[in-house]
């Protein structure tokens, strides 16, 4: 490999020419105490941190910082760090995914108008790991991801808990009237005990893991928890390798293909990964001008088994994940499957990569003869309610409600729903569809995590615990229940889930991948031409851009204007 000189650097043009620009970039980086030898015929490597007070998954990030910059000085680069949207999942709303965009857009750019040779992306929470990527890819400099790793396991009353599936089961119970005020605070205490992500294979734990997938983490790098030493290493490691990468020109597309995309789905099948890793790939794979469509992940949701038994779906937590031998030990479990020939970070493929890892603790990371499941991971569905197509991830359900027939219990809106879903009078019974209308990408705005209704009040006290539920809405990814969510087109433009009426008959089948309203064509025209689009929710700022660009599910929710072969490639900058 013919390796980069210093003048072929980006950042050459900023700093190591003789002009009145180069001067004042010099000057000021002088100004912050630096010395020519300290950037001096050096990459600078941007570390896009997604930290804040508002990230409580991302708080170790300041130490991770400064263990990055270690790597980056020994190996010979100059560190600069960018701060980044945080988007601490618990607390931005209405959602984080309102935000992805907002955030791959801020990658993309702050790499493109700054003296930037090579990144490390560090993220974790929700949508920092598909933001970060798809702006990386989009500007295609030599990047590295380096994940905020999951919490420790959460701990009550001799009790492991696990992040958000605890709570929804607990906040169920105590719904029910079972948990009393104390049980209630000091679940509070014990759910989330260090920094780092959610703990369960939520959307945090699977697009880490994803991101090892597709080939940008450090091997193995993804499932250490966040305050173990070994998160420090990986830290100094990663900021050692981004200085070779950016001499060897490695850079994301010579990382991606459809193979190495092929491979994170096949890895999000194997964890029964978040339903939202979906659309993240899909918006991964199309900023990397990779086609992908729903179709791949039920394709190969058909024989990949389910190997981790972690929750929601399965037993187990990501500490256990990572004792048990973690991403790599899953990764060559399942060599048969993968595209072992894609090449990855650290200059090898992913073949070589998880080469001799071994699995240690079997009930955590299944054999392949005796896997959680042998298919099914997730599921997509298509049927006259979802044209292009809806998602269920069926390990979460009751296996009773996989084949279901039921009548819809429609809420036009998530108000409609919070002010009627536990009114005693509510004509609903165990076997009817619980249906929320206008929570997609446009209507909610943002795709809000609403797939999983909660099952009325008075259900819940004969003993109830799980119903069919679909929505234009996503899920969170530690949250369970026989949820059809993502159904596309959405609601609000018009998409077949707005005229569903109280009293009509849906059938769920998840074997046969079909999702039906039994109502005839004819009446669905009709209630069609009788519908009026409810009305913006926005005039001005964000949410207008938002609003007039995003686009639906199956197509990743990303910016029309983003997509990377949106018209032609954007320029360097004049400097
Ligand atoms: Fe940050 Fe779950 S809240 S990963
Ligand atoms: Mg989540």
């Amino acid at each position: 490999m013919t390796k980069k000189t210093y003048e072929e650097l980006r950042s050459h043009r900023w700093y190591g020419v003789d002009t009145l620009r180069a001067f004042g970039h010099r000057s000021r980086t002088k100004q912050m105490g630096f010395s020519r030898r300290d950037f001096e015929g050096k990459p600078v490597i941007g570390i896009l941190n997604t930290w804040s007070d508002m990230n409580s998954c991302h708080s170790h990030f300041p130490q991770r910082v400064e263990e990055v910059k270690r790597g980056i000085w020994q190996a010979g680069g100059f560190p600069v760090v960018l701060p980044a949207m945080s988007l601490g999942e618990p607390f931005v709303k209405p959602t984080t995914m309102l935000y992805r965009n907002f955030l791959a857009m801020e990658a993309e750019e702050l790499l493109r108008g700054h003296p930037i040779d090579g990144v490390v992306l560090m993220g974790g929470c929700d949508k920092t790991t598909p933001g970060l990527l798809m702006g990386a890819i989009s500007m295609n400099l030599p990047a590295i991801y380096f994940p905020a790793g999951p919490m420790l396991r959460g701990n009550w009353r001799g009790k492991v808990l696990g992040s958000g599936s605890d709570v929804w089961k607990h906040w169920a119970e105590r719904r029910a009237g079972n948990l009393s005020d104390e049980a209630w605070g000091e679940l509070e205490d014990g759910i989330a005990r260090s920094a780092g992500t959610c703990m369960t294979m939520g959307t945090a734990a699977t697009m880490m893991t994803l991101a090892e997938a597709l080939g940008f983490v450090l091997p193995g790098g993804s499932s250490i928890p966040a305050p173990d030493a070994n998160h420090s290493r990986l830290a100094s490691d990663t900021g050692r390798r981004i200085v070779e990468m950016v001499w060897d020109d490695l850079k994301p597309s010579d990382i991606l293909s459809l193979g190495s995309f092929e491979n994170a789905i096949i890895t999000a099948l194997a964890l029964s990964g978040s339903t939202n890793a979906i659309v993240h790939i899909i918006a991964l794979a199309r900023r990397a001008g990779i086609n992908l469509e729903l179709e791949a992940f039920d394709r190969l949701s058909r024989t990949i088994p389910v190997l981790a038994d972690i929750r929601p779906t399965g037993r187990f937590l990501m500490e256990d994940f990572y004792y048990a031998g973690g991403t790599r030990a899953l990764l060559n479990r399942l060599r048969g499957h993968l595209h072992l020939d894609c090449p990855t970070v650290n200059g090898a493929t992913i073949g070589q990569n998880i080469e001799g890892a071994d699995v240690y603790i079997e009930d955590v990371i299944r054999p392949l003869d005796n896997p959680v499941w042998a298919s099914g991971g997730l599921a997509v569905l298509t049927g006259n309610l979802a044209p292009r197509g809806a998602v269920i991830k069926p390990g979460a359900a009751e296996a009773r409600l996989l084949k279901h027939r039921g009548p819809a219990v429609v809420f036009k809106n998530y108000n409609d729903m919070e002010a009627r879903i536990d009114d005693p009078a509510l004509e609903v019974s165990a076997d009817s569809v619980l249906v929320l209308q206008d929570a997609g990408p446009i209507g909610a705005p943002g795709m809000p995590e609403w797939g999983q209704l909660p099952i009325p009040k008075k259900l819940l006290a004969q003993g109830v615990r799980d119903m069919v539920r679909i929505s234009d809405a996503r899920m969170s990814g530690t949250s369970y229940g026989a949820c059809v969510l993502h159904v596309c087109p959405e609601s609000r433009v018009g998409g077949p889930l707005a005229f569903v009426r109280d009293g009509d008959i849906i059938e769920l089948d998840v074997e046969a991948r079909r999702i039906a309203l039994c109502v005839s064509d004819a009446e669905l025209e009709a209630r069609r031409a009788a519908w009026v689009a409810p009305p913006p929710h926005y005039q001005r700022g964000f949410g207008a851009l938002y609003t007039q660009h995003v686009r639906q599910a199956d197509e990743g929710c990303d910016f029309d204007f983003l997509e990377t072969a949106h018209g032609e490639p954007v320029p360097e900058p004049e400097i």
